[in-house]
């Protein structure tokens, strides 16, 4: 049965503001500072920055036009290879393509779900003796958790081949001590609608390398050459993140440390209670780093718990609870049939029985108890209605 349209919906991953923020969007507004650019661009990039532990950053419009600068930063041309997880969102591929490169996926690994560093070094043995490397390799850190980094930055280092780390989902988790983000020659965030913290929309490329970073916004304001007139010698981009997202980003950058310890909240509410059950598992932690929970996200093996994923998502969806099923790989997706990929039935497998619960760091313990009384209910299909 399904509830009274009028019940408030539960999403997978809402935004998640306080006070600060809009009192700080106020300041932009009385400053009539309503630019893309100025102080609050400027101090956020800093805050980051600092955060981080890194020594650049470049505030964008998006996580996608990091990567896609990235792209341009590693000067990858069209018929150059770049390597990508294929356990990720399309935007860790569809910025390659944006520069007529080609990706080539690699399968994930089981301890953290991210770029399995064997096949990774499988797949770079081979570039090298058929005599073409991969321009650069992505390495996304999935769901809020760092991919592993001691094994393949060395591999990265045998062959020359630039990092790219794609953190748009994992602001806040830490490899080693080190915060994701801050491996690669470039590392990428995002601020979309449903990450850990947001500004709407919004993005930042970080890097050690100054010139680099300056670089990025140089392409990033329209390529715009040192002249009093409009004078291009290259193509740019319209990517800076305006002023008043910046004055949300630095609001949301002060909590960030509590968003964190609300997801992780939540997983451990979940494993708590579901874990019991036959057939349900967990994106495992993998021992090299700290997870931030961004998403949880749960495994079913429908045979012994009675009910597949898909069942256990309508049934959430009857409730009016969003659920998702967890990111379809990119060698399986029609825009991405043509290209190489090694490995894959890892990802296809976790693809085929995993579920995003709904983790947004305001879900009470009352939602929390909604969502596991709904999914335990799905058990052996004895679909239960909550009252
Ligand atoms: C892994 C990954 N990379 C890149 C992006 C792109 O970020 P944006 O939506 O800010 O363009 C996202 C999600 O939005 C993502 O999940």
């Amino acid at each position: 049965m399904k509830e009274s349209s009028n019940s408030k919906r539960i999403y997978l991953s809402p935004p998640h503001l306080g006070t600060l923020e809009s009192e700080l969007v106020k300041e932009a507004f009385d400053s009539n500072w309503i630019a893309p650019l100025g102080p609050h661009v400027d101090a956020f990039e800093r805050e980051f920055s600092d955060y981080l532990g890194v020594a650049h950053a470049a505030a964008l419009s998006s996580g996608t036009a990091a990567l896609h600068l990235s792209m341009r930063l590693l000067n990858v041309q069209p018929g150059d290879e770049v390597i990508c997880s294929t356990f990720s969102f399309c935007s860790s591929a569809n910025a390659i393509l944006y520069e007529g490169g080609r990706p080539v996926f690699i399968d994930s690994e089981t301890d953290s779900w991210n770029i399995d560093p064997d096949l990774l070094e499988e797949e770079l043995h081979e570039c090298a003796r058929r005599g073409k490397l991969p321009k650069a390799v992505i390495a996304v850190d999935l769901y809020g958790q760092a991919a592993d980094y001691d094994r393949i930055l060395p591999i990265c280092r045998k062959y020359e081949i630039p990092l790219v780390e794609d953190a748009a989902e994992a602001l806040g988790a830490s490899y080693g001590d080190r915060k994701t983000g801050t491996f690669g020659k470039v590392g990428i965030f995002s601020f979309n609608g449903n990450k850990i913290i947001t500004t709407s929309g919004g993005g930042m490329l970080v890097s050690e390398d100054r010139a680099l970073v300056e670089r990025a916004r140089f392409l990033a304001t329209q390529a715009r050459d040192p002249a009093p007139h409009y004078q291009h010698s290259t193509i740019g981009y319209n990517y800076r993140l305006s002023n008043i997202l910046a004055a949300i980003g630095r609001g949301q950058l002060r909590v960030l440390p509590e968003r964190i310890e609300a997801r992780r909240r939540n997983f451990e509410f979940y494993h708590r209670a579901l874990s019991r059950l036959p057939g349900i598992g967990f994106m495992p932690e993998a021992g090299f780093g700290r997870c931030t929970r961004w998403l949880t996200c749960i495994t079913i093996q429908a045979e012994s718990f009675g009910a597949t994923p898909e069942t256990v998502r309508l049934a959430l969806e009857d409730h009016n609870i969003e659920a998702r099923p967890v990111w379809k790989p990119l060698h399986l997706q029609p825009v991405f049939s043509g290209f190489r990929v090694r490995g894959g039935r890892t990802s296809e497998k976790i693809f085929a029985t995993g579920l995003c619960l709904p983790s947004g760091s305001s879900l009470s313990s009352n939602d929390l108890e909604r969502i596991v009384e709904i999914i335990s209910g799905t058990q052996n299909g004895t679909k239960k209605n909550h009252p």
